[in-house]
């Protein structure tokens, strides 16, 4: 029998090796416990607690009223459930525009709490603050392309980079990200074709959200991919699994089995000994 390979953590050595090797990095959002647990244990190789929570967690209609408070909570949860995975923690809606002092400050507080990297949204808009938190020796991802926190900016949650000219302008984005220290940036919603060239343009380590394949590795929001969010579902997302018809027949039954009294049987209840019925007067029986 080969020897099982040890499970090591992944860690920015690990992505950028596997970025050398041509190994595609799995990536998805996660924003709870357990759910931490099962991604762990299937063998993803990074998560990405998103503000995006803000939507598929909390119900908000958009990312942007996520507190930064709020977004720890959900991040300290992933962290209590992952043992090798790559967290990213995700900046919320201005949490690092204000100052940049205020951008290391709130980054901090995610590195503090055990994320392996913070992801903020923008091009060369962000890259003073972003060259601000890398001397701060933050470990910062950029995010361009779709920015859901700029989405009113954008005339709402469009593909970006359809033009030759909205393409050449992600591309001097992706630069100043990364002349601005970026270890790697998220690219969403493009067509491959701009991917491509943005992936051509920089060295480190990109990855598409709905951009196409010609990336390192790849990020789905989790809730879209296995059927946990009814909103919506954008376009460049396969869906896995559908837990909202899985989650409505469980409940359904449910209602049913207490309805019917079929649910709780003997084998849902804790027992008595005999001397104790004995004593109430209850007769055990067989
Ligand atoms: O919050 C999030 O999940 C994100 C994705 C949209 C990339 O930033």
């Amino acid at each position: 029998m080969p020897e099982e390979k040890k499970r090591k953590k992944v860690t920015l050595g690990t992505l950028r090796r596997m970025k050398r090797q041509k190994e595609p990095i799995t990536w998805l959002t996660c924003y709870d416990y357990p759910m931490a647990q099962i991604m762990d244990a299937a063998g993803i190789d990074m998560v990405l607690v998103g503000d995006s929570g803000a939507m598929t967690v909390l119900g908000h209609p958009t990312t942007m009223p996520q507190t930064l408070e709020a977004q720890l909570m959900l991040t300290e949860a992933v962290l209590r459930g992952r043992q090798y995975m790559f967290v990213v923690g995700d900046m919320p809606y201005m949490t690092y525009e204000m100052s940049h002092e205020k951008a290391i400050e709130n980054a901090g507080k995610f590195m503090a709490i055990g994320c392996d990297a913070i992801k903020l949204e923008g091009g060369a808009r962000v890259a003073d603050t972003v060259a601000a938190m890398v001397k701060a020796g933050l470990p910062v991802m950029g995010h361009i392309g779709l920015t859901p926190q700029s989405a009113p900016a954008l005339g709402g949650y469009r593909v970006q980079g359809k033009t030759a000219d909205a393409a050449k302008k992600l591309v001097d984005d992706a630069k100043a990200l990364e002349d601005a220290g970026v270890w790697g940036m998220l690219v969403e919603c493009v067509p491959p074709e701009t991917m491509t060239l943005i992936h051509e343009a920089v060295d480190c380590i990109v990855m598409s959200l709905g951009g196409g394949p010609d990336a390192d590795g790849q990020l789905v929001i989790v809730h879209d991919m296995i059927g946990y969010f009814a909103a919506f579902r954008p376009k460049f997302v396969r869906k896995y699994c559908d837990l909202t018809e899985i989650l409505h027949g469980a409940f359904s039954q449910y209602i049913e089995d207490v309805k019917s009294r079929d649910f709780p049987q003997p084998e849902h209840c804790y027992t008595m000994s005999p001397e104790e019925l004995d004593k109430l007067g209850i007769d055990a029986g067989d």
